[in-house]
């Protein structure tokens, strides 16, 4: 009896070798140790056969028994000393930072071009004590064209210039359609229907025309309308006006020359042009050798848009202006195609950044 006991120990022994040696992770030789060692384990087992042993036995098996105990033992912790070393190795040969890889850039965002000359312009008129406003991009006609002296047979009505809104199915039969406004004009008179005089604001945004796209032509584009009235307002302010806006955009060296011209809402009218900044006004492609460029439309209020929200044009005057502000940042960048302002091409946007 006794003899089958070592034996079946030395079998243990064995397997437990041979089992231990093919392991590959702690947690796997842990479960070895239960099932060999443990307290219900095969060692502890065998030992359950002590009770039967004849006296002198008895002390045989357990020396038997520690003896391979150790020996499992033994096997185990070197066992344990190398899997721990290998998942230590393991475990810095992850955490290794490899310096020499290149470096991943982050991409940032930024100001749209046009976003940026839109605000460098408020933020100078705002210095210069003008309020910010805001209209509707969908007008109606009245707001659009009649209150600004605009006649009903005036071309600029034409649906080959306007985009008309339809109402419904059909387009309002009414003659007072609303329209995609094709200029910030109508914001003057929104704000002088809200309001007395005086009054100074700048109003920025976006209007939208019929127009075939080209090289220089959107059927969507900016505006920054400028309207102050008062008491006895010339049209020296004007001039002074832009001015000190042109010298804090451009810088004190331009100029601004004020061509007489045209518009149904202001008369006097002028178109206004800077002194080329690409080559000093000395004349170059961009000013097709004129030395000026032509930045916005200026004059004094008509009296009849006055009448049109209420105002007696016998006691206050004002002046208006409307620039365009593609066209500004398109001198300033030396950018020969609008439509690149809204084709959302990084490889064009991320100049500005
Ligand atoms: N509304 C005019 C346009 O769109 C510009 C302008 C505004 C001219 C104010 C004079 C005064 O062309």
């Amino acid at each position: 009896m006794i003899a089958n006991l070592i034996n079946q120990l030395d079998n243990i022994s064995s397997e437990a070798d041979k089992e231990i040696s093919s392991v590959n992770s702690l947690a796997q030789l842990n479960e070895l140790h239960t099932k060999f060692l443990g307290r219900k384990g095969l060692v502890a087992k065998l030992m359950g056969a002590m009770r039967d042993l004849q006296p002198e036995d008895k002390p045989k098996l357990g020396q038997k028994a520690n003896e391979v105990k150790s020996l499992i033992t033994g096997i185990l912790e070197k066992k344990e000393a190398e899997l721990q070393a290998n998942e230590d190795s393991e475990k810095i040969k992850k955490d290794k930072i490899d310096v020499s890889l290149p470096g991943t850039s982050q991409k940032t965002g930024g100001i749209h071009p046009l976003t940026q000359t839109i605000n460098e312009i408020i933020d100078i008129f705002v210095q210069l004590g003008f309020a910010v406003e805001e209209g509707r991009e969908i007008e109606d006609e009245w707001h659009t064209f009649d209150a600004l002296n605009i006649p009903k047979s005036h071309p600029a009505r034409d649906v080959q210039d306007t985009f008309f809104v339809k109402s419904s199915q059909e387009i309002d039969s009414s003659d007072n359609q609303n329209v995609l406004r094709t200029h910030t004009s109508p914001v003057q008179i929104r704000v002088m229907q809200n309001s007395t005089p005086p009054l100074k604001f700048i109003a920025p945004g976006r209007v939208y025309r019929n127009e075939t796209i080209d090289a220089s032509h959107y059927s969507m584009f900016h505006q920054v309308e400028g309207l102050y009235v008062n008491e006895n307002v010339t049209f020296a302010e004007l001039k002074g006006t832009l001015l000190s806006w042109a010298h804090a955009y451009y810088g004190p060296d331009v100029d601004l020359r004020f061509r007489p011209s045209y518009f149904p809402f202001t008369e006097p009218s002028a178109e206004v042009d800077v002194t080329c900044t690409m080559c000093a006004g000395k004349g170059c492609s961009v000013c097709k050798q004129t030395g000026w460029v032509e930045i916005l439309g200026a004059g004094m209020v008509h009296p009849n848009v006055f009448k049109s929200v209420g105002y007696d044009p016998e006691k206050v005057s004002g002046f208006a202006f409307g620039m365009g502000p593609e066209r500004i940042a398109m001198l300033k960048h030396r950018i020969n195609d609008i439509r690149l302002f809204y084709e959302n091409d990084t490889r064009f946007l991320k100049q500005f950044v």
